[in-house]
């Protein structure tokens, strides 16, 4: 039977799950109307602070600072103190790797791995204030190096394991980090990723030092001196670290994103107001229990798994599925298997692996009994009805509510999303914002009447807001402060409220893509090609694409003496995938004579897009300086 969305269907909250909810009262939304002193019950409820602060917030539009003078460590949040209460047994990780390993951490084991490594990097001369670089895949010494930066107050910047050498080269410069922590290698779909290599080549000249967890037991070159085997240094390790205290405002961590620019922002997020957002919206919106077995299938070197795989469960206590690998290796049933395993009663994933999974067929789904499910979550782009009503039927059997969370790494927490027990749910919308917050659809004249389309304006503060892009104060205040003022944060999403006041997502207005849920900037794909010797000039455009949601498409110039080919298609692509990372990778690429371009020389890429998605209307093209190009590239493209 095919599915087909109806906008008029409505999903109640299913009676067994509104009596457990911790959350079931419209009221909260009213009560959270003094926003202030909502965030500040449950900064008082959630976190264990070493002092209290003296006020709930500091305006400074557009910086904005939570709990004043409060003082607390995130560590001793996440881990001392659920021993301190009798639960050091509890199991905090189940960790499987991708060949079935399986390891796991109680919150007991937990503390004394990272009060290890936090002596670890202590003894190597890191202090608070110091930004170390992690980047690894998802092994368990990742959430463990975290929570040691923590520790000792050492901010942790995570770089993606995926991505190349060159980005993790960019962002150890940028942040001034002189320890990086990586590994020697790790499977992925059973083959050998050499990691050594890229960190090596990342780190080249610099004057870093890197510490190497062992994980695909391949050859790699220690470098005397620069390298260091984490088991070594483990060995040597003092059990017990006290926790530095912290200020509510000290920097927690480094996330780099993509912007509008060529290179990514370190978009900044602090102690204190960062743990009250995940901790609050872990609660409400994940309705977790103690008995729960939640797992969030995101990486953790993205906002997602720092907000939702490691400081927002560690804060509430809960257990947690951590996975090394992929939903297809080696058999399209390897979640389900997992979710069967363990008893998973918590996913939280993404629309594109959602309809990957709709591809392989539900099958694989009905092969394992996934009857302990009891909520699901959605994550990272819009999701389809289509994949929603799949979601909810063959995943979620019927009976499990879908929270589908719209945020971002800027936000840190949860911003428009379902609160389970109460929410009547449509397909395809992310409904309304968490109590405490404002959502607006806004143009340059004010407040969008109701069904029309605009742009998703945050206009209150919350307390896991971003503090600032590293560096960067002029790109700060233009991003986000700019469009709308300085106390209107502009999300740079369109969107449009319907007239129960719910919320439909509509992508990203601009020159950004995301793609399978991972945001690109189309100027850093540019920036990528025009490095290539054969390429004089490119614009990259985002095109919908059936399973990613978004994939870049690539319009290239070359350079006399070059001959566009197939060859020189593929070695262009693979190039991007290299400079950036495979996420980067262009769909196609087609050579042209030239790009469409304003009087000014502004390269029109709305018409480039337009074009490459195929749609019928191109769009003005009176103020081009070059008009007949137009047809030159459409009839290249569909001759
Ligand atoms: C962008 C942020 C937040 C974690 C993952 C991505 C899109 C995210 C949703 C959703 C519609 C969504 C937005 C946003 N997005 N969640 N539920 N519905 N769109 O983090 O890389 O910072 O990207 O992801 O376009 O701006 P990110």
């Amino acid at each position: 039977m095919k599915e087909v969305a109806q906008e008029e269907q409505v999903f109640p909250p299913p009676e067994e799950f509104k009596r457990k909810a911790w959350v079931t009262d419209e009221s909260v939304y009213d009560e959270a109307e003094d926003y202030q002193s909502f965030w500040e019950k449950r900064a008082e409820e959630l976190v264990d602070w070493y002092q209290k602060w003296d006020q709930v917030l500091e305006k400074d539009p557009p910086y904005y600072k939570w709990f004043i003078n409060g003082k607390l460590n995130i560590s001793y949040n996440c881990l001392d103190r659920w021993i301190e209460r009798g639960q050091g047994d509890k199991i905090a990780y189940l960790w499987e790797g991708e060949e079935g390993e399986a390891e796991e951490y109680t919150y007991r084991d937990l503390y004394r791995e990272v009060n290890r490594f936090a002596n670890v990097l202590k003894d190597r001369g890191v202090k608070k204030g110091d930004v170390v670089a992690i980047y690894l895949p998802m092994v368990p010494e990742l959430p463990i190096a975290m929570l040691a930066c923590a520790r000792i107050g050492a901010p942790h910047t995570v770089v993606f394991a995926g991505f190349s050498a060159g980005s993790l080269r960019d962002r150890v410069i940028d942040a001034g980090a002189k320890h990086v922590i990586t590994c020697d290698g790790y499977t992925r779909r059973g083959k050998m990723l050499d990691h050594k290599s890229k960190s090596d080549e990342a780190v080249d000249g610099l004057d870093v030092q890197c510490i190497v967890v062992k994980r695909g037991n391949n050859q790699v070159n220690m470098q005397e001196g620069r390298d260091f085997w984490w088991h070594e240094l483990m060995e040597e390790a003092e059990e017990e670290c006290e926790p530095q205290v912290m200020d509510a405002e000290d920097l927690l961590f480094l996330m780099y994103t993509s912007g509008t620019t060529g290179k990514p922002k370190g978009v900044m997020h602090t102690t204190g107001g960062y743990l009250v957002g995940v901790a609050t919206t872990m609660k409400w919106v994940f309705d977790v229990k103690d008995d729960d077995v939640y797992w969030c299938t995101a990486d953790i070197g993205w906002i997602t798994g720092h907000s939702y795989i490691v400081y927002g469960p560690l804060a509430l206590g809960v257990t947690s599925v951590m996975f090394e690998g992929t939903p297809d290796y080696p058999q399209p049933d390897r979640w389900w298997e997992i979710v069967e395993k363990y008893g998973v009663t918590i996913l939280y994933t993404a629309p594109t692996a959602i309809r990957m999974c709709m591809k392989l067929g539900e099958q694989w789904v009905d092969k394992r009994d996934v009857s302990s499910l009891r909520l699901l979550g959605s994550v990272g782009e819009p999701i389809n009805p289509e994949a929603w009503l799949w979601y909810h039927r063959v995943v979620g059997k019927g009976k499990c509510p879908i929270v589908d969370t719209w945020w971002m790494t800027e936000t840190g927490m949860h911003i428009i999303t379902p609160l389970p027990g109460i929410t009547n749910l449509k397909p395809g919308s992310a409904t309304r914002p968490f109590p405490g917050l404002k959502g607006e659809i806004r143009d340059a004249k004010g407040v969008v009447p109701q069904g029309q389309k605009g742009d998703l304006v945050i206009s209150r503060p919350w307390p896991s807001m971003l503090r600032g892009l590293y560096n960067a104060h002029d790109k700060y205040v233009e991003e986000y402060w700019s469009k709308y003022g300085p106390e209107r944060y502009f999300t740079g999403d369109g969107a449009i409220q319907d007239e129960d006041g719910y919320f439909w997502l509509l992508g990203r207005v601009g020159d950004v893509l995301n793609v399978a849920g991972h945001r690109l900037g189309t100027a850093e794909v540019e920036s990528a090609l025009v490095e290539h010797p054969a390429v004089a000039e490119s614009a990259v455009v985002g095109i919908p694409h059936e399973l990613k949601g978004q994939v870049p498409f690539a319009y290239v110039v070359l350079r006399k003496g070059y001959q566009g080919s197939d060859d020189l298609k593929k070695e262009l692509i693979k190039h991007v995938s290299k400079v950036i990372g495979p996420t980067a990778r262009p769909d196609d690429v087609l050579f042209v004579e030239d790009l469409p371009k304003t009087r000014s020389g502004k390269i029109m890429r709305r018409i480039l897009k337009n074009i490459a998605s195929g749609e019928q209307e191109i769009g003005d093209i009176t103020t081009l300086k070059n008009p007949e190009i137009v047809d030159d590239i459409a009839r290249k493209l569909r001759p």
